[in-house]
């Protein structure tokens, strides 16, 4: 079993949570001195999380973990989906501007499009992925819920605030970290790769 892993990843909310989801896997996860722009023109959350992992891999040369996640409306055509971080940003649906935060603005965008629309499911899905150069795994977890009408919570990040977990009455950032983590997609995903990667001993 591998004992290090290099994540490709620059984004804050990611590397707490998948720190904490590492934490007694015997895995020490390492952080890159230097975070490399990598453009996410895949068409799939796993050819996305695929790039990333291989640019890192390719500049350090030791197995990489990479995230590809996102939030999916059926209501709005799947979208934000593989653009949720910069949903703001697309044309589509009208760009949103950023007078706060990026997460902020995705928000704001994704109520309004959803001001007056009555299916409000929605899902949070994951790839996670682990590469080598001449090997590779992923897994892939998903989380279905809803979208609340007002952002409530201060945990988590992007669009936890909004997101409203089938069964629970809070929100995924009302929720506690140890809470999301065992319902979230990000949560299932990786612990399925562990299970994969175990059976690499
Ligand atoms: P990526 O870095 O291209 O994978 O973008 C992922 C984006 O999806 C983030 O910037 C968030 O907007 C959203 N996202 C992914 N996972 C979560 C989560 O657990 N909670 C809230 N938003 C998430």
């Amino acid at each position: 079993m591998l004992n290090k892993l290099l994540l490709a990843t620059t984004s804050e909310g990611k590397v707490r949570e998948i720190k904490r989801l590492f934490e007694g896997s015997g895995i020490e996860i390492l952080i890159a001195d230097q975070s490399l722009q990598v453009e996410e023109k895949g068409l799939s959350f796993l050819e996305n999380a695929y790039l990333k992992a291989k640019a890192y891999y390719e500049v350090y040369g030791i197995p990489t973990f990479a995230d590809d996640s996102g939030l999916v409306i059926p209501a709005l055509d799947g979208y934000p989906g593989i653009y949720s971080s910069r949903f703001y940003s697309l044309s589509w649906g009208g760009q949103e501007p950023v007078e706060t935060t990026r997460d902020m603005a995705n928000i704001k965008k994704v109520l309004r499009l959803m001001e007056g629309v009555e299916d409000r499911s929605a899902y949070f899905f994951a790839c996670v992925l682990v590469y080598a150069g001449d090997w590779g795994l992923w897994a892939e977890g998903r989380c279905d819920g809803s979208i609340t009408y007002e952002p409530r919570g201060e945990g988590g990040f992007g669009y936890d605030p909004i997101f409203q977990p089938e069964g629970y009455t809070k929100t995924m950032a009302e929720l506690r970290p140890e809470e999301k983590d065992k319902i979230s997609h990000r949560g299932k995903a990786l612990r399925r790769l562990l299970e994969l990667l175990k059976m690499l001993k």
